[in-house]
């Protein structure tokens, strides 16, 4: 695995007999680049999603990886899945296997590798997604947190160079979303550029170098503290600042820390507010 780029550059896609969902939006993802994809419910996050997994073609616009044209036909899309990985929203919508091992042992299989090849794989996609102890578990007695590292384990053992992530912490609990995140900073460690979709701005703010906020199909696409300060940006994505985000506005306007500070956790207001605005 080498960390890539990947972009979609003025994609257009609506849906039959429904209205447009993407109407010229381009989105980048430098190599080694954290980057989240953010937007209301409906805005087409997904969609876009998967036009840059070779998915859906785009009516127009193109996808870029690595600054060549994704070409949609079938040596095209076979050569960008062995680089770009889609991992679903739902879990269920993706593993289909009695265990774990053979679950994420699939995609790899496919391939035609060796048995040794496959099984090195597994146990590297396993590794990585910290559930090792899963391996021998049927899929069907796993929790929506689990099958969603499986369901991720199966894409990793693709060694993708970028991996795309609907949603990946949707359904999940603190220590789940912990732990997603854990295995997301080993797989940059393992050269894999993670672009992911989500509606919590308070992740996207702790996570991300770059943010891309879906908005009317086009997408708005900067470093977090810019573009998530757009407040009418916002209200337009129908997405919300973190409550810490917005008791820190409020102290600035206060006076009570420094105009330049944007703190976005409880731990960072109460550092700033320690810091005091003389200090600085
Ligand atoms: N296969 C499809 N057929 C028709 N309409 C679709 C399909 N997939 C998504 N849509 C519509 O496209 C819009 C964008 O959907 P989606 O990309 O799933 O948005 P998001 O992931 O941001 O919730 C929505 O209005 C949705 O109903
Ligand atoms: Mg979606």
């Amino acid at each position: 695995m080498t960390h890539l780029g990947i972009a979609g550059r003025e994609l257009r896609v609506s849906y039959l007999g429904g209205p447009v969902v993407l109407a010229g939006a381009t989105l980048k993802v430098e190599p080694h680049c954290r980057t989240a994809l953010l937007g209301a419910n409906g805005s087409g996050k997904t969609t876009l999603l998967r036009c840059l997994a070779g998915a859906v073609e785009p009516e127009s616009g193109r996808v870029e990886i690595c600054h060549e044209t994704l070409k949609f036909s079938r040596a095209g899309l076979r050569a960008h899945r062995q680089r770009v990985q889609l991992v679903l929203q739902d879990p269920d919508d993706q593993l289909f296997s009695a265990d774990v091992e053979r679950d994420v042992a699939y995609g790899p299989s496919n391939l035609g590798l060796s048995d040794s090849d496959v099984r090195d794989r597994v146990d590297e996609a396993l590794q990585l997604m910290g559930i090792e102890h899963l391996r021998r578990r049927p899929t069907h007695h796993l929790s929506y947190g689990e099958r969603k590292r499986v369901a991720t384990a199966g894409a990793v053992a693709m060694r993708p160079a970028v991996l795309l992530l609907d949603e990946p912490t949707a359904g999940l609990d603190p220590v789940g979303v912990d732990e997603m995140f854990g295995a997301l900073d080993r797989l940059e460690k393992a050269q894999t550029t993670v672009l992911l979709s989500t509606h919590d701005v308070a992740l996207a703010l702790e996570w991300a170098d770059s943010v891309a906020v879906v908005v009317d199909g086009v997408v708005h696409q900067g470093v977090p503290d810019d573009v998530l300060s757009d407040a009418t940006l916002l209200g337009r994505a129908r997405l919300k600042m973190p409550w810490a985000s917005e008791l820190a506005a409020e102290l600035v306007r206060a006076g009570m820390i420094a105009p330049d500070a944007t703190p976005h956790t409880v731990e960072e207001v109460m550092a700033a507010l320690r810091l005091g605005v003389f200090d600085v």
